[in-house]
């Protein structure tokens, strides 16, 4: 059963989601089907969702939901498990991970203000496993002055997302900006509605290549081309 009609058939623990970020977890998580990983989710409410992830993903995963209120302890079950704490105090973040392991995939659905999504994400991505997927969602809130938000205030996940879109690309960009760990580690930033998704990965060669036989691209010099031209 695919994840929406699973959200639609649910009659259990409520959960809460935008119908619009169904296919965004679809094309993000599926590949994780049916694989031994380690599911964070920070911000439980009435642990429904744990459940809908559960079913999803099938019997090998495990689960943790991370909440700070106490009564989220009454979520944990069979491959799910609870801590409660902030999702701002990195120590708890450490001992989460300590316990659990690196994760695979992350959900932030925690408190949506922003100085709790930019520190998370900042100390909890470089610590996921190298193909992890890291997964913000209802951001609308970077743009809610009640969560830290507003058109291009500083300090939200959405102005800290364009950076990053200017360090995914620093190792092209004619030393205008150095390559960081995260330029290194990163395949894709996906921005969507709401929702931001970041996939790590191993990073790829990158080479410039022509191939074929007409000119024009001949009067325009790419940058190390040169080394992929085909003979005559
Ligand atoms: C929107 S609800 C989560 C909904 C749930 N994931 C779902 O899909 O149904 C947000 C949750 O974040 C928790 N929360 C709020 N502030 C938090 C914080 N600073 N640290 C951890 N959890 C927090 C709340 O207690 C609440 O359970």
């Amino acid at each position: 059963m695919g994840l929406w009609r699973d959200f639609q058939c649910n009659t259990g623990r409520t959960i809460h989601k935008w119908s619009h970020y169904f296919p965004v977890y679809e094309r993000h998580f599926s590949s994780f089907i049916n694989r031994p990983i380690t599911f964070l989710e920070i911000g439980c409410g009435d642990g429904g969702s744990l459940q809908m992830w559960r079913r999803y993903l099938g019997p090998y995963a495990q689960f943790v939901g991370l909440d700070i209120r106490p009564e989220c302890k009454n979520f944990e079950g069979d491959q799910i498990q609870v801590r409660i704490g902030n999702q701002a105090d990195t120590a708890f973040l450490d001992g989460i991970i300590a316990e659990f392991g690196v994760p695979d995939i992350i959900v932030d659905d925690g408190s949506h203000a922003m100085s709790d999504v930019c520190t998370t994400f900042s100390h909890l991505y470089r610590q996921m496993r190298s193909t992890g997927v890291y997964l913000v969602e209802d951001l609308h809130t970077a743009y809610w002055p009640q969560y830290g938000g507003g058109l291009r205030r500083q300090g939200t996940f959405i102005e800290m997302t364009k950076n990053l879109i200017d360090e995914l690309n620093a190792d092209l960009s004619e030393g205008a900006l150095e390559p960081t760990e995260f330029t290194r580690t990163t395949n894709a930033i996906c921005v969507y509605n709401s929702i931001v998704v970041l996939e790590r990965g191993l990073p790829l060669p990158k080479r410039s290549l022509l191939v074929g036989s007409t000119g024009y691209f001949g009067a325009h010099p790419i940058p190390d081309a040169g080394a992929a031209q085909p003979e005559a």
